[in-house]
Order: C-alpha cells, then sequence, then structure tokens
C-alpha cells in the first residue's frame, strides 16, 4: 500500500497500512524519515503513522519554546484530526520518548501501549539545562551546523561510526536540513521538561524500553532502572547499537516491537 503523505493544521504525518495504530514519535534534531524502515516493516500489520514533530521535518515551525506538553498535544490533535479514538501503541526515541512521557501525563487514556527507545524519564540538571540554552542561541545565529559536530559522536555505536558511513551521512543531512528556529525552540522544551520518573512508575501499561548496548546518551542501566520501577515494562537491549537504535538496527527495533505488541495481544 502506498503510504499516505498528509498534513493537517498541526503536524506533517506519513501514515502507512491497516489495523490497530502505532505512533512513532522521532528524536532531536530529526524527523520522521529516521523511522523509515519500522514504517516500512510494521505498515505491514499495523496503521503507522509518524508525524514530524512541531519545528521539524514539513511540520510548521513555532518559534520560542516548544514544551514536550505541547507536542503531545499536537499528537493527540493529529489523531482527533484522522479520528483515531481507540487507545494507541506510542512509540518514542529520546527526546520523542520525552513527548511520550507527556502524552502518558496528559492523554493517559488514549495509550494502549508504550515503546521508549534510547531515552532518560529525569528532567535536566541545571548545568545541561544551561548548556541548552546556549546552544540554542548559537544554532539561531549560526545554523544547525554546530550541532552535527557535537552530536554525531555520540549517537552511534563504534561500529556504526566506524562501517556504516551512509547512516551517519543520513543523520547529518537531516540535522542540517532542520530549521534552525525549530531546533532552538525544541531546545528551550527540553530544558524545562519535568522528571517523568513517577509518571512511569505509576503507569500501568505495558511498556517495552528499547536501547543500544552502546548508547551513551541514556545508557541501558539508566533505562532497565526505569524499567524495574515500572509495573509492567520490559527492556530489551539491541546490540551494536547506539543512540540510533532504529536507524542502526532497523530489523532488530522492527521485531522487538512487533513481538512487543503481538504480546500485549495488539495485532
Ligand atoms: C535526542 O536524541 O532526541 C536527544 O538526544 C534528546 C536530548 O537532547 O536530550
Amino acid at each position: 500500500m502506498k503510504p499516505r503523505d498528509d498534513k493537517n493544521d498541526h503536524l506533517a504525518f506519513i501514515e502507512r497500512g491497516t489495523g490497530p495504530v502505532v505512533l512513532l514519535v522521532h528524536g532531536f534534531p530529526l524527523d520522521h524519515s529516521m523511522w523509515d524502515a519500522q514504517i516500512e516493516t510494521l505498515g505491514n500489520d499495523y496503521r503507522v503513522i509518524a508525524p514530524d514533530l512541531r519545528g521539524f521535518g514539513r511540520s510548521r515551525v513555532v518559534p520560542g519554546t516548544a514544551t514536550m506538553d505541547q507536542m503531545a498535544d499536537d499528537l493527540a490533535q493529529v489523531l482527533d484530526a484522522i479520528d483515531v479514538r481507540e487507545p494507541v501503541a506510542l512509540v518514542g526515541l529520546s527526546m520523542g520518548g520525552y513527548v511520550a512521557m507527556a502524552f502518558c501525563r496528559n492523554h493517559a487514556d488514549r495509550l494502549g501501549a508504550l515503546v521508549l527507545c534510547d531515552t532518560r524519564a529525569a528532567a535536566d540538571a541545571p548545568a545541561a539545562a544551561q548548556t541548552r540554552h546556549e546552544t540554542a542561541q548559537r544554532v539561531l545565529a549560526e545554523g544547525t551546523e554546530p550541532l552535527v559536530e557535537a552530536m554525531i559522536p555520540k549517537l552511534f555505536a563504534p561500529s556504526t561510526l566506524d562501517g556504516r558511513p551512509e547512516t551517519v551521512e543520513r543523520v547529518k543531512a537531516m540535522i542540517r536540513q532542520a530549521d534552525p528556529r525549530g531546533v532552538a525552540a525544541a531546545l528551550l522544551g527540553m530544558a524545562q521538561r519535568p522528571d517523568s520518573t513517577d509518571v512511569l512508575r505509576r503507569l500501568d501499561r505495558p511498556t517495552l524500553m528499547l536501547v543500544g548496548e552502546y548508547d551513551i546518551l541514556s545508557p541501558p542501566a539508566e533505562m532497565r532502572a526505569i524499567a524495574d520501577a515500572m509495573p509492567n515494562a520490559s527492556v530489551v537491549e539491541i546490540t551494536a547499537a547506539g543512540h540510533l537504535s532504529p536507524l542502526e538496527r532497523p530489523d532488530a527495533v522492527s521485531d522487538a516491537i512487533a513481538r512487543f505488541l503481538t504480546e500485549c495481544g495488539i495485532a
């Protein structure tokens, strides 16, 4: 089936397949295309919806601050706009995970199952928040090139950095294409996000934590600790992957998500 490529007042998104809804939320400073492999595979059995968060991809840029709560509300509005009323399986990577946690906080009734990939429940420490403010100013002044230099070494496993130049180049291109105003707004929004540990501790929906073996930004031990504190969570570590496991090991990530959804009875 040809993917539907849609844009409403809120967000641009790709839609593919039929069946239970799986909503894929991208990380920073990327766009929905980071999920291309998962859209293709999961779209055979599910109705996959992959939006560009505000300020990214083809979605509208809203200068200022883009909070995780606003981004979660945008997701709910997309679901409204395409008449999805049933609870969805929500998959978020890193910043997409922060947005997913805001969705748990504010739209829990719309959540059937949760997959958190390479993300953190903790808020930023003051120094990290300060760095985000400085980076936002720099990106507004100079564009996104400084982010390419700063982020690329931290995003991948050594084997991806050394042996998968096409994957690394694809991510560099995504960062270069990002609108500096959208990037700055997301940085300021991430800097003020609250700690979500308690939200996750109380969450009774089935949850899968996916984490790259070599993720240095949201390390496996930290994700395991969150899962241990949750009532209904399991962890799958993706070998030979770093922070961008869905791009580095696309089949392993698609398989882990599909297996989890089947185990949850979402099929
Ligand atoms: C991401 O991949 O979305 C970022 O690492 C999130 C962050 O900067 O905290």
